[in-house]
């Protein structure tokens, strides 16, 4: 299904967003890079880092959603940044990659350990496949999200949560499962978790999160029923993640990492 994204309620969390993609990329050890690939780029919030880091490199943001890339485009005059509309299942590069980044995107695409090893075979020598997933689809904010869905109370389409991608219960495979993905390609591998603790204010804050983006596929189908979906879900939320005192939310937020490096002449 075609998710439509809200790119301005997605970057309301931006820092929150924007710090696992800095935590991926400081770990990868590929220095010279001419083409560098940002899969899934969305607003196009990566081009700035990824032109930072790899200064003699063009840097192709690809993504399916016209929102995003509307916003992305506000980044799009900067010298040797481009943005192209595409499905990363079929999209293909103008030539060998350097860098391929696949920052919270993977989740999102069911077969995306086929789309990790075509990139991979794809890598220029010494190129490096940096991928970030969400790890907590055990949490209490999408477990009650399921719950709720499943209560029966709203006319949902039969099979969505089976099989809308980040609504199923496990979209993606633990560390030890990318560590055996990318060593089987042949790849060097560092793999690793992070759990964050983010601080968020506001009312329901950690709904709004979540309505940047799990939530999305659900309120698509909803439609007039969001409103009411939404109360039972925040109520939900906030037995799990209540506020303290000072009107703070701690959400505990797992992420997986995974760096692949094919050996060659431009390895860091
Ligand atoms: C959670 S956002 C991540 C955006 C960006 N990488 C970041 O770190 O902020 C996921 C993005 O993946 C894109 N996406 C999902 N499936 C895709 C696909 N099959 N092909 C291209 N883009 C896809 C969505 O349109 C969305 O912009």
């Amino acid at each position: 299904m075609r998710v439509t994204w809200d790119p301005a309620r997605y970057l309301s969390f931006a820092d929150e967003r924007q710090r696992p993609l800095v935590d991926l990329v400081a770990r990868v050890r590929t220095r010279d890079a001419r083409l560098v690939v940002d899969l899934g780029c969305g607003p196009g919030t990566a081009a700035a880092l990824l032109l930072e880091r790899w200064p003699a490199a063009r840097v192709v943001g690809v993504d399916s959603s016209p929102e995003m890339l509307a916003r992305a485009a506000r980044v799009a005059s900067a010298p040797r940044v481009c943005f192209e509309q595409a499905d990363l299942r079929t999209w293909e590069p103008d030539g060998p990659p350097d860098v391929v980044v696949a920052n919270a995107v993977l989740q999102w695409v069911p077969d995306h350990v086929e789309v990790i090893g075509r990139f991979a075979g794809l890598l220029a020598p010494g190129g490096s496949l940096a991928l970030q997933v969400p790890g907590n689809f055990g949490a209490p904010s999408h477990t009650a999200m399921r719950r709720v869905a499943d209560s029966g109370r709203w006319p949902l389409p039969a099979g969505l949560l089976r099989e809308s991608p980040v609504l199923r219960e496990r979209p993606v495979l633990e560390p030890a499962g990318y560590l055996s993905v990318l060593t089987g390609l042949g790849l060097d591998a560092d793999v690793w978790e992070t759990t964050y603790l983010h601080v968020l204010t506001g009312t329901d804050p950690v709904l709004e999160w979540t309505r940047g983006t799990a939530l999305r596929p659900l309120l698509e189908v909803l439609g007039d029923d969001a409103a009411s979906f939404e109360a039972a879900y925040a109520a939900a939320l906030r037995e799990a993640y209540p506020p303290d005192a000072a009107g703070r939310t701690v959400l505990p937020f797992r992420r997986i990492f995974a760096v692949g490096r094919r050996p060659g002449p431009v390895d860091g």
